[in-house]
């Protein structure tokens, strides 16, 4: 097993220009810090700062090195462009649903690709083969797909730690295609929750028109999983602190400055998304509506400064500011402001004491990933600090929520809802909040920073190690032993599906033609003596005979319905007795569906009729075929057809005929003694799952779904299989 390499924009430490080093303040830094990371690992990141600000690099790279970090220094043009720029003015305000402070740049987009480089430059340095890599967050979407280019044998894993977006806000970004192929070049892909996966889904399918399951996708000759890990705080760091015999006297010092006030409590990084204005004017609601609480409550707001220098961050401070002081101004009195603004950050211990002494915890953010405050206030509400328990007022919109439905949970855009909640929260009786916190605490003390890693890790080492996971590799060398049995004199049989095969799929059938190699490539495969190639496709004849005809190469069209020997001459009907009295009942209803589903249209062939919905608005024409699906599958029950979903198509054919059949008849006709049958769909199944006696049998499925294939491989690895058996074949000396 070899180590773990962490990787994110930004370090669980910052450095300072003059070489210091200080906690980094954010969700996923402080959720690391508890990470427990098994095994040897290195920390691959951005120490702060920019490059031009540090005396001596080298030495801090030195000293960097020494502790476990390899540095990824950025240029101030790097910070500009990437870190400012794309990173956080495009991408953060996108994914948290905010287009409208979203802005695009070209340049942004260079100086992101060129950072995501310059990460992959790093790793690849001190990356091994078998080493896990796991990258986090939207900083680096490019980076799984360069890092995979660039040095094999690698488990990548990636973790997003804000919201994946819907797609339709998704779209609006110019680069959408590119970050999406760069995130797929990972094994394991994490989410907090099921709608960021869901979103993620949506996306590939809107975007790439790659359709994906819940589990994950198949991309490239490879299974790229997709999964739901909410991520946990650090349960640990925060007990730690309030064990330590100093403790007690930091609670006893806030409880001093609070001087009998009830705190409600606010803390975040000043972040537009985390919603302080709309708090501010719930808490003015609130202040106005109880006028008899006025005195008594004191809200605490810490807001940790936060990406400074990115235009959007500067307005929001002094807006704050400026909000704060008019609340104060109007519902404080001599010796009493209701709103304390703390605008900077505290150390573990301190937070630990305010969320401790907090009788009311408000998190309400626009939009957030998960929300560790939320979590990290929950377990430090303890008996011994605090006789009145806490209360939890959280967003719906935050990940969290999903998880914490025993917080009270409000819309945080509806003022009068949380200045209500305030209230409500406040006046609960103690056992209720005793009740309520006990329902979250126990499962979240549980599920904490180091269980979220071990789950994450736990995927991401179950992905194959490369040479398992290479079937690529294995057709290789079955590609040698299949020529060399030919220069043997055996007979062979190759039995290749066309659409999702030998041909990637497009939004108009008649439109994926051979590439020019193709013909070329069979021609020279079925010149060979003893080797007859066959391609067994559901195309009508015309169009296989138009575009493969006159290659030497049989042509089986219509899932078997007829064929046409070595490519030339007449069609022949394997079965002249089919009977196809179903079709114009079937034709009736599937006519229907199309008139019902725009962009839809029928396809009539002899021994079957074929429902398309490629060109449909995805979503829409999924539905409509599940529901056609269904309602063929009753029809059909006295009927002697099959009824089959394939790739943007519901087709319905005779029973008597299959690919499956017409290849069992082949392999007699043509006395094979080894035989390849591959493909893509439940159709090629019917050839996969042949068992033909007294002949090497060898079945590959390419691309993703269940088969009983022994391989597996994608179009690309299925093209170089065929190029690696022709070689073979030419050579005077095949491999086996
Ligand atoms: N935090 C901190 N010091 C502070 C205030 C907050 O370290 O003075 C930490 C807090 O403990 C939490 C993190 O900042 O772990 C904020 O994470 P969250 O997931 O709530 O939001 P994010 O910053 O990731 O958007
Ligand atoms: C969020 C992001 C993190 C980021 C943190 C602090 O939690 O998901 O990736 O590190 O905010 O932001 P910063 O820009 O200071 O790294």
């Amino acid at each position: 097993m070899g180590k773990l390499i962490m990787v994110s924009n930004r370090l669980p430490v910052t450095i300072e220009a003059d070489g210091s080093a200080r906690r980094t303040t954010g969700g996923l830094a402080s959720a690391l810090e508890g990470a427990d990371l098994p095994g040897e690992q290195i920390w691959v990141g951005w120490p702060g700062g920019a490059a031009e600000d540090f005396e001596d690099l080298e030495k801090v790279r030195a000293e960097l090195l020494e502790s476990g970090v390899a540095p990824v220094f950025l240029s101030q043009d790097d910070l500009d462009g990437f870190y400012e720029g794309y990173a956080n003015s495009t991408l953060w305000p996108l994914l948290h649903y905010m287009v409208e402070r979203a802005r695009f740049s070209a340049d942004w987009w260079l100086a992101y690709q060129r950072v995501n480089r310059k990460f992959a430059d790093v790793i690849a340095e001190v990356a091994d083969e078998n080493d896990q890599i796991w990258i986090h967050d939207y900083h680096l979407f490019l980076l799984p797909a360069m890092l995979r280019r660039r040095k094999k044998g690698l488990r990548i894993g990636f973790f997003l730690h804000t919201p994946f977006c819907s797609s339709e806000i998704f779209r609006v970004l110019p680069e959408r295609a590119e970050i999406l192929k760069g995130l797929l070049g990972a094994d394991v892909i994490g989410f907090h929750t099921y709608s960021y996966l869901r979103h993620f889904r949506s996306s590939l399918l809107r975007v790439l028109g790659w359709e994906s399951e819940m589990e994950g996708i198949w991309h490239d000759g490879r299974e790229v999983h997709m999964g739901v890990y909410p991520i946990g705080h650090n349960h640990a760091g925060f007990d730690e602190v309030m064990r330590q015999p100093g403790f007690p006297e930091i609670v006893e010092s806030h409880l001093q400055d609070l001087a009998g006030k009830r705190m409600i409590l606010n803390v975040e990084r000043l972040d537009y998304t985390k919603g302080l204005p709309q708090k501010l004017a719930a808490m003015r609601r609130f202040l106005e509506r109880n006028p008899d609480k006025r005195d008594d409550v004191l809200f605490v707001l810490i807001a940790v400064p936060s990406r400074l220098g990115v235009q959007e961050y500067d307005s929001l401070t002094e807006e704050v500011q400026r909000e704060v002081g008019a609340i104060n101004g109007e519902f404080g009195k001599v010796g009493h402001a209701p709103v304390q603004f703390l605008h900077r950050g505290f150390p573990l211990a301190d937070l630990a004491a305010f969320y401790a002494l907090a009788e009311v915890c408000l998190v309400t953010p626009l939009r957030d990933g998960m929300n560790l405050v939320a979590k990290e206030f929950l377990d430090c509400q303890r008996p011994e600090f605090s006789s009145r328990p806490g209360v939890l007022v959280l967003s719906e919109f935050a990940g969290a929520a999903n998880e914490l439905s025993h917080a009270i949970q409000v819309n945080p855009h509806d003022v009068d809802e949380v200045a209500t909640a305030l209230n409500r929260a406040l006046e609960m009786p103690d056992a209720e909040r005793r009740n309520r916190i006990g329902m979250m605490q126990g499962r979240l003390r549980k599920q904490d920073s180091g269980a979220w890693t071990r789950r994450f890790l736990k995927d991401l080492d179950q992905v194959p190690p490369t040479d398992e996971r290479a079937v690529i590799m294995d057709l290789k060398s079955l590609a040698g032993q299949i020529a060399g049995q030919a220069h043997a004199g055996r007979k062979i049989g190759l039995f290749l599906d066309y659409d999702g095969t030998l041909r990637d799929f497009v939004d108009e059938p008649d439109l994926a033609v051979p590439d020019v190699e193709l013909p070329a490539l069979l021609r020279d495969l079925a010149a060979f003596p003893g080797l007859s190639v066959a391609v067994v496709s559901g195309r009508a004849p015309a169009f296989l005979e138009q575009h493969l005809g006159g290659l030497g190469v049989t042509l089986v069209g219509e899932h078997g319905y007829r064929w046409l020997d070595g490519g030339e001459g007449e069609w022949t009907l394997f079965n002249p007795h089919v009977n196809i009295e179903w079709k114009p009942a079937i034709r009736e209803h599937l006519e229907q569906a199309s008139l019902l589903t725009p962009g839809t249209h029928v396809e009539e062939k002899q021994s079957a009729l074929v429902w398309h919905y490629r060109k449909a608005d995805p979503e829409f024409g999924s539905w409509r075929a599940r529901g056609l699906l269904d309602e063929l599958t009753s029809m059909a029950a006295n009927l002697p057809v099959t009824v089959h979903h394939g790739k943007k198509i519901v087709e319905i054919s005779s029973l008597q005929v299959s690919k499956g059949a017409a290849v069992d008849y082949l392999l007699q006709a043509w006395e094979c003694e080894t035989a390849l049958v591959a493909g893509d769909d439940q159709t090629d199944e019917t050839m996969i799952m042949l068992t033909p006696e007294n002949i090497e049998f060898h079945a590959v499925r390419v691309g993703g779904g269940p088969t009983r294939a022994a391989y597996r491989t994608d179009i690309q690895g299925m093209r170089r299989f065929l190029d690696e058996l022709r070689a073979g074949l030419r050579s005077n000396k095949p491999n086996s």
